[in-house]
Order: structure tokens, then C-alpha cells, then sequence
């Protein structure tokens, strides 16, 4: 059984209120960090911690607080990232749905920590629920004094509020987050300034995923350097893992980063293996936006080392023969799956959330789709999927914001593992089964 930290009382009953959080060890971090450290010394142990960010990109979460500027008389802002629209990724929505006040907690001992005095939470309209859930355990924090004026009787102060955004997942890019937050249109900013010099109206901000914001209470708890023993080399801690597709036991669970691919997907304290007795065909390991990888590599690194749950270990191959575990939404195909089919339904969705400021996305990505359309209906050629490769290469790199790379990569993986699916379709339209059923589930139309 792994080391669970973040969602280990999940089973609970009555684990949503404050009592019976604070019942279980809930706000300890809050009276730690508030009472006895200062706030660079709560910061130290994050760094100490090794802690990456767990929205997807893996940077050390110490390192991006100790770049918050902090000039007299300006104000500081915390800002969760509970956007959450990757598809395949649905853990932040389990935490604060189950657990609210693990992220009510972080958000105070996160925001002591970077001086900040308001904070938000940004969730994704369709989680509306969830904010109501969230606002309900907000009004019992402010009620018990964790939140508000002077909390515990110090002299650190804090405001909390959640914005529900629109339902873009665009929005989960982190300075078009702070743009919506601001009443704008959802629009990346050009970078530089960071967020950490200028973010939210102007002034320095953090702006964090929910699971390392969660992850800050039991470091606080347990120090840095325990933490850090947790893990595998730079991949310390635990981490989240939204399981979906055809296993037999989808869910989210909390895994020791450094677990085995293969135990992660066959054993039953986890995925139990594929379903219906089926073979394993392929792997998306961090939500839609990395690279596919076929059973082989999924399982084994092209030197023929055992995959791990790392961000390392994945990433191992580059993206030659490796992926990335992005935000750990884990889909699993199995031998049945067609990837061609699989491809066009991530390519419409990056196509109906590109922002449209830059053209290799908003044009990019139409085509994409507009091609991979074409294949499935029968009436694709092998010119077409010469030219799917040629789109998708010429958007990575050339947006204000990873959206576009978003879109191009599970193109660009697709073609290189499995581009003989895409030519058999190509040669043998026949050989498309099931597509009107596919069609109408994605609410499309047979051209
Ligand atoms: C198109 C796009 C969507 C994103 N969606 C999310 C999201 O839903 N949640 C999230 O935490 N990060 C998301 N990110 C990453 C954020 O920009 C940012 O890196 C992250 O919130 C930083 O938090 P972390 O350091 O704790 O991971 C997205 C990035 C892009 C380009």
C-alpha cells in the first residue's frame, strides 16, 4: 500500500465539514506554519521538498514562490488553478469535492507564505458544484476564525473567494486565468512579465494547481526533507492519478511518484488491469495534450528499463519514444481502440478551445480537424496524412501560449506510432467501422 497524503481520509464520512476535518488532523498546518515559522521558512520547506507543480508542467513549486516580487505597499495574490479541462483529468474536482478543506488549508498556509492577504480560487464553470461545495466550507473556515481578520491571533490576515470561470479550458492557461479573473475575455498574455512580477491587476502573483496547493499541509507537517524522501530522484511526494478507459477500475488515486507503469495498470490496488480480458493498446499518461505511447513503450523505456510513474521516467526518449505525466489523467485504449477516431475527438475539442489570437492554433487546428474528418468519412488519401504531419509541425512553438503544442503533440505521437492505422483507413474505407454510432456521440454529422 503507497503512502497516501492528500487524500487519505477521503472515505470519511463528514470528511467535507470542519469538524470532522479538524477532527482528523485538519488546520494543523495553518497553526504551525502561522505560529511557530515565518513565512520565508514555510517557502524553505517547499523548496526543500522537491514539490513540482501538479497542473502539468512540473515546475518546482519552491523555486516559482521564491520569484514573487515583493516591492513595498503592493499587494500579493495567491490564485488556484482549479480550471481543470484537460480531458482525462479529474482529480482536483475529487479533492475539493471531497475534501474542500485540504485546499482551504494549503490556500492559508500557501498565502502566509507568499505574504498574500487575498486569495482566489478560479474553477471551471461546469464545476458549479463543486464551488457551491467550496463556498459552503469557506463560510465554516471564516465562522471558525481560519479565515478573516487576525486568524489564530496573529497578525496575518486573509480573504478567500471563489470565481467560478466561464467553462473555457483555456482559461486554465495561467495568464488567461488572471485575465477572466479580471472580468477580460479569457486571452493569453505574452510572457514575459511572469505572473510573479506582474499577474493579477498588475501586482505579483502565484498562481498554483489545486493538488500542490493541497501538497503544501502535509509538507508543512511532516518538513521538506521528509517529503522529499518520498518519490523517486526529482519526482518526490505523491501525486494524483485520474484513471480512465478501459480498465477495470477507473478512479483517482493517489500513487508514490516512482511506481511501476505496469503495477499502476495491472494490480488491483489500482487499475486491476483492462477490461473484459482485452489486450492493451496504447497509453495516454498525462491528459489529452502529451504524446501517445503504444503498449511497448508505456511499459518499458526504448532501453528497455521499466517505465515509472515519474516525470522523469516518462519523459524518458524524449518525444521519440517518450511522453510526459502532464497532469496525470491516465487513459488507457485497449486493443479495439481506434486511434484515428481517438486523435479527431482530442483535435475538435483543441480546435473548439483554441482562443483564435494566433493563427498556426486557430487555423491549425481546424485543419486538423477538418482532415482527420475527411479520413474517417472515407474520403481521406495519403497526401492528407502527409499533410496532418506538416500542420501539426508547423504550430508547435509558434503561439503566444502551449495551447497550439497542446493540440499539435497527440497529432505528431499519433502519426509516429500509429500511422499505419491512418493509411489503412485511407486505403480501405471499409475497413471504418462504427462511425456513425461515433458520430453521433460526438453530435456530428456524416459528410
Ligand atoms: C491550455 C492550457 C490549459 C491549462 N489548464 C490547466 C488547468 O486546468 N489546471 C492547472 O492547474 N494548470 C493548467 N495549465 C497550466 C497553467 O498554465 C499553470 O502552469 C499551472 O496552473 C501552474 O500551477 P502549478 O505550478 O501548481 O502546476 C494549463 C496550461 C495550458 C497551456
Amino acid at each position: 500500500m503507497g503512502k497516501k497524503l492528500l487524500i487519505h481520509n477521503d472515505r470519511v464520512p463528514g470528511i467535507h465539514t470542519l469538524d470532522v476535518y479538524r477532527a482528523h488532523g485538519g488546520y494543523a498546518s495553518v497553526e504551525k506554519a502561522l505560529k511557530s515559522m515565518t513565512p520565508d521558512q514555510v517557502t524553505e520547506e517547499v523548496k526543500k521538498s522537491g514539490l513540482r507543480g501538479r497542473g502539468g508542467a512540473g515546475f518546482p513549486t519552491g523555486m516559482k514562490w521564491s520569484f514573487l516580487a515583493k516591492p513595498e505597499g503592493v499587494p500579493r495574490y495567491l490564485v488556484c488553478n482549479a480550471d481543470e479541462s484537460e480531458p482525462g483529468t479529474f482529480k482536483d474536482r475529487y479533492l475539493m469535492e471531497k475534501i474542500p478543506h485540504a485546499l482551504i488549508e494549503g490556500m492559508i498556509t500557501s498565502s502566509y507564505a507568499l505574504g498574500a492577504n487575498q486569495s482566489y480560487i478560479y474553477i471551471r464553470g461546469e464545476y458549479f458544484y463543486v464551488a457551491r461545495i467550496l463556498e459552503t466550507a469557506i463560510a465554516e473556515a471564516y465562522a471558525a476564525g481560519w479565515l478573516g481578520k487576525n486568524i489564530l491571533g496573529t497578525n496575518y490576515s486573509l480573504e478567500l473567494s471563489v470565481q467560478v470561470g466561464g467553462g473555457a479550458y483555456i482559461c486554465g492557461e495561467e495568464t488567461a486565468l488572471l485575465e477572466s479573473l479580471e472580468g477580460k475575455r479569457g486571452n493569453p498574455r505574452i510572457k514575459p512579465p511572469f505572473p510573479a512580477v506582474a499577474g493579477l491587476w498588475g501586482c505579483p502573483t502565484v498562481v498554483n494547481n489545486v493538488e500542490t496547493i493541497a501538497a503544501v499541509c502535509p509538507i508543512v507537517m511532516m518538513g521538506g526533507e521528509e517529503y522529499a524522501k518520498i518519490g523517486v530522484g526529482k519526482s518526490t511526494g505523491t501525486k494524483l492519478i485520474s484513471a480512465s478507459g478501459h480498465i477495470n477500475k477507473p478512479g483517482v488515486y493517489e500513487i508514490e511518484l516512482g511506481l511501476p507503469v505496469e503495477e499502476f495498470i495491472y494490480s488491483e490496488e489500482y487499475c486491476g488491469g483492462i477490461r473484459n480480458g482485452k489486450k492493451m493498446k496504447a497509453v495516454v499518461a498525462g491528459g489529452s495534450s502529451v504524446p501517445i505511447l503504444p503498449t511497448e513503450l508505456i511499459l518499458k523505456t526504448a532501453k528497455g528499463e521499466p517505465r515509472l510513474m515519474t516525470y522523469e521516467s516518462l519523459a524518458d526518449g524524449g518525444f521519440q519514444t517518450g511522453t510526459m505525466l502532464g497532469s496525470g489523467g491516465f487513459i488507457v485504449m485497449d486493443e479495439d481502440t481506434s486511434i484515428v477516431k481517438n486523435l479527431f475527438t482530442f483535435t475538435r475539442f483543441y480546435h473548439h478551445e483554441s482562443c483564435g489570437q494566433c493563427s498556426p492554433c486557430r487555423e491549425g487546428t481546424g485543419w486538423m480537424e477538418k482532415i482527420l474528418k475527411k479520413i474517417l468519412d472515407g474520403k481521406g488519401t495519403l497526401a492528407d496524412v502527409d499533410l496532418l504531419w506538416d500542420i501539426q509541425s508547423k504550430i508547435e512553438g509558434k503561439t503566444i501560449c502551449p495551447l497550439g503544442e497542446a493540440a499539435a503533440w497527440p497529432v505528431a505521437a499519433a502519426l509516429r506510432h500509429f500511422k499505419h492505422e491512418f493509411e489503412a483507413y485511407v486505403k480501405n474505407p471499409s475497413s471504418i467501422k462504427d462511425v456513425k454510432h461515433y458520430y453521433r456521440l460526438n453530435n456530428l454529422v456524416e459528410a
